[in-house]
Order: structure tokens, then sequence, then C-alpha cells
């Protein structure tokens, strides 16, 4: 069963908020997901705690750099998807995880900062690559963006990114006061209250399409797999 690390070395570049809302969304489609929380924060671990996680969410948060593998093994035996949520470290940790991956997103904020978090994240990959004898899929997710307008600095990233061949996610993360409302109330978007959080309709409507994508690049990845 598929699984998708969320991997970017620079702290807080949006791998947890992406990985729960991918989480939520597929356990509200009926899927069986277990998320592997290996963020020193255990913020994942936490919202679990709240009221309103879903039954079909599973949450292993006690894993260390050696046990990691082991984990990310069992957890595909009982579940559709295995979703890893990253520390924001270059670690023998994040290696490992991607040597498991069948996709590694890698979420960044339009800044040069997070750019180069992202940089270090496609060696870690190539170098699993070259270890695992496999292409590892891929892809990097812009975050925090704004509804309204596209800055410089992200235009500039964008640019580089295109120029080196790196895929880019179609549908970017906006910032929603939603994602953050999810990590403090715990539930799914869909449990919020629509008179309580701004534009909870289009969060709602962009972890939809950021989920659509996934699946597709999960398949993508499975169907090139086969063919070669
Ligand atoms: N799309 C978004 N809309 C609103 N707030 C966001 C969004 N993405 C991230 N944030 C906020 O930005 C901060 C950092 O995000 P997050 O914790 O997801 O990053 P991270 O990459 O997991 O960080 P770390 O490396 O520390 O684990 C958090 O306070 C989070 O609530
Ligand atoms: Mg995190």
């Amino acid at each position: 069963m598929p699984v998708i690390a969320f991997a970017n070395p620079k702290g807080g570049a949006g791998k947890t908020t992406s990985a729960l809302l991918l989480a939520t969304e597929l356990a509200n489609k009926g899927a069986a997901v277990t998320v592997i929380d290996a963020d020193p924060e255990r913020w994942i671990s936490q919202w679990g705690k709240l009221p309103g996680k879903p039954d079909n969410i599973t949450i292993v948060s006690d894993v260390a750099e050696d046990t990691v593998v082991d984990a990310i093994e069992a957890a595909e035996q009982g579940s559709q998807f295995v979703i890893v949520d990253l520390e924001g470290t270059a670690s023998m940790m994040v290696s490992n995880t991607i040597g498991m991956a069948d996709l590694v997103v890698i979420p960044l904020q339009g800044s040069s900062m997070d750019a180069k978090g992202g940089a270090k994240t496609i060696r870690l990959i190539r170098n699993q690559e070259k270890m695992t004898r496999r292409k590892i899929a891929h892809a990097v997710l812009l975050t925090r963006t704004s509804a309204a307008l596209t800055s410089r600095a992200l235009r500039n990233v964008c640019e580089q990114l295109q120029a080196g061949g790196i895929e880019i996610f179609a549908t970017p993360i906006v910032e929603r006061a939603a994602y953050r409302d999810l990590l403090d109330y715990g539930g799914t978007l869909s449990d919020l209250k629509a008179a309580q959080v701004s534009n909870l309709d289009k969060a709602i409507e962009n972890a939809r399409e950021f989920t659509g994508e996934v699946i597709a690049k999960l398949k993508a990845a499975s169907a090139a797999k086969r063919a070669a």
C-alpha cells in the first residue's frame, strides 16, 4: 500500500499541515490511513487526542531512525495509505523514510530559504534512488500561498524549480485559517463550523484537489513501475 512522505529539512515549510489535510481527506473518502508521526513536536499525535479523529486513521507516534523502516512496513500491512510526517532536519530517519516512499511530497513556501530545503530533499531522494536502484516519485507542494496574488519570491522559486525539471503540484495549499483550526480543535475540515471559519468551503475544496492530485501521482508512479 502506498507510502507518502512529507519532507523538507526547512522548519515550518508546511509538512505537518499538508500531511494532516491528506490524511483527513483520504479518511473522509473511507480509506484506512496510518500516519507515522516522526515530527518531534508530535502535532498529529496531539491532534489525534482531540475529539473527532476519524476511526479509520491510526497514528503511530513512537518511531526512531532505527525503527522507522519496520514501522512503515508494519503500517503497510494494515492500511490503504501510509503517510509519514517527517522532522524538519535532514537525518537518517528522513533518508530511510524516503527510501521506503512511493511518493515524496516536498512542501515549501515561496521563499528561497524553503527552496534551498527543497533542493536538499531532492538530493536525498536522488541518493536513495541510487541506493535502492529505483525511481522515487516526488513533487514540490507550494504552501501558504495567497489566494489573491502571486509574490515575486514565489514566481522566482517556481521558475527555478521548472528550470531544474522539478515537478510541482498544480494545486498549492493556500494560507487558510481553517488549516490552523484543524490542529487546534481536532476532527476534520467538515467538522468545523462555516460561521466560525472564513472561507471554509474554499479550504475544503483546496484539500480535496490536493488529495486528488496525490492519488493521480501515485497511480502514475505505480503504472511507471509496472512498465519498467
Ligand atoms: N496553509 C496554511 N494555512 C495556514 N497556516 C499554515 C498553513 N501551512 C502551515 N501553516 C502554519 O505554519 C506553521 C508551520 O506549519 P507546519 O507545522 O505544517 O510546518 P512543518 O513543515 O511541519 O514544520 P516543522 O519543520 O517544524 O515540523 C504552523 O503554525 C501552521 O499552522
Ligand atoms: Mg511538522
